[in-house]
């Protein structure tokens, strides 16, 4: 019998003061406040100031981080030259990867591995990621990087660096607590492997680049982009059952649903619902709210799945006029958060994370030269 715990399923691999999931009522706080909370008040600058300093800044305390966080925004010019140098099909998650390995040799502190050398190196990567992201939407269109705008807040300086255009208040708010929504979550696959690649006593940059490249993956942050694709590829209300019988009868895993932790709804799908909800009626465009809508009442017929972040935040993102490869880039916008929080967490109790396999395979085989083999 097997002595593996096939997806680690059910293993305690660290102790942690940054997030907690109840999985079985379907909540989330953030250094023990509830996440409705934050998403209700808060903003992506507060709420990361929560998760690397432990507490609520004061007014003064944020003024002055959300300060920091406009200064840092531009990246260096190589870094530009660098995106231009990449082929136009590269996606977006790979130019993120990319430009924030790039990034690391540029940052000043890039040899100190001291809390505050982490932290500024923290707002610096958490400042310049999304000027990383809207360049790369602007050149692969043949358009010219946007400035970002100091007097915008960092959820809407994004969305103006895409266009250009200021974006409308209501748009940057759903994208502000989208922000929110997504800065951490315990133990996933991504600040995981952040956390291995920081208990090696590699750099932050190191560990933020592991948890970028882990993100991206469908069963992960990837899923929002399959998402979108799913609503596109059905198209209307009236072919959801459809596609769902046929999707069940092959086997296919539907995304969006389903989660290790959560067997009640995610919490944040749920507050992602509302937001989809509303910038459904004042588009004007209910499409693929309704599909969704039917998509989870169809599935969760089918099997007590729970609805997971990556649902409702396709139709969010699209209705915002987001490209949908750009999706799980703002994903990782905004849990490059969590992820540093995380980092700063495992460096402060260092142990190399180093897990055992199981050996499965052949024993006592003898090493054949090459010239008798078959
Ligand atoms: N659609 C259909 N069936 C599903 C789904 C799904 N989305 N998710 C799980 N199941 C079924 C599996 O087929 C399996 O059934 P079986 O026991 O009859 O074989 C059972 O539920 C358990 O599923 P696992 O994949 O073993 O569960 P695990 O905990 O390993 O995976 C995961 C969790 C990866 C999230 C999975 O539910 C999934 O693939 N979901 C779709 C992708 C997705 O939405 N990912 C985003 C997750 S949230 C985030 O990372 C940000």
């Amino acid at each position: 019998m097997s002595t593996a715990t096939k997806g680690l399923e059910g293993i305690v691999a660290a102790q942690t003061a940054i997030s907690f999931i109840d999985g079985i009522n379907g909540r989330l706080f953030y250094r023990g406040i509830d996440i409705n909370e934050l998403a209700e008040h808060s903003t992506f600058e507060e709420t990361t100031a929560l998760l690397w300093y432990g507490d609520l800044p004061t007014r003064k305390q944020l003024d002055s981080f959300r300060r920091k966080m406009v200064e840092n925004r531009l990246v260096p010019n190589e870094i530009i030259a660098l995106l231009l140098l990449l082929p136009k099909k590269t996606t977006p998650m790979g130019v993120l990867r990319t430009a924030v390995s790039a990034l690391a040799p540029f940052d000043p502190e890039t040899g100190d591995n001291s809390l505050e050398a982490n932290v500024h190196k923290s707002i610096r990567l958490t400042a310049a990621m999304p000027t990383i992201v809207a360049a790369w939407e602007r050149i692969r269109n043949g358009l010219w990087p946007v400035t970002p705008n100091a007097q915008l807040d960092h959820a809407a300086n994004f969305l103006y660096m895409l266009t250009g255009k200021e974006p409308d208040p209501a748009a940057a708010r759903v994208l502000d607590q989208c922000l929110i929504l997504h800065a951490d979550h315990g133990l996933n696959a991504s600040t995981f492997a952040a956390r291995i690649t920081a208990s090696t006593l590699s750099n932050l940059h190191s560990s933020i680049v592991s948890a970028i490249g882990t993100l991206k993956g469908p069963l992960h942050g990837g899923a929002n982009e399959q998402v979108m694709r799913m609503l596109l590829e059905i198209g209307n209300l009236d072919r959801v059952e459809q596609y769902m019988r046929g999707a069940f009868a092959a086997k296919k895993k539907i995304m969006g649903f389903g989660h290790r932790v959560y067997k009640a709804d995610d919490p944040r799908a749920l507050w992602l619902r509302r937001l989809a909800e509303s910038l459904a009626n004042s588009s004007g465009n209910r499409r693929w709210y309704e599909m969704s809508e039917r998509i989870r009442e169809i599935v969760q017929a089918e099997k007590p799945l729970p609805v997971n972040v990556d649902f409702y935040s396709a139709s969010v993102y699209y209705t915002l006029g987001i490209p949908i490869d750009l999706f799980t880039p703002i994903f990782a916008i905004s849990r490059v958060a969590g992820w540093t929080a995380h980092v700063y967490e495992q460096y402060s109790d260092n142990r190399l994370i180093r897990p055992e396999s199981e050996y499965i395979g052949p024993m006592n085989v003898p090493y054949v030269p090459i010239d008798e083999r078959e």
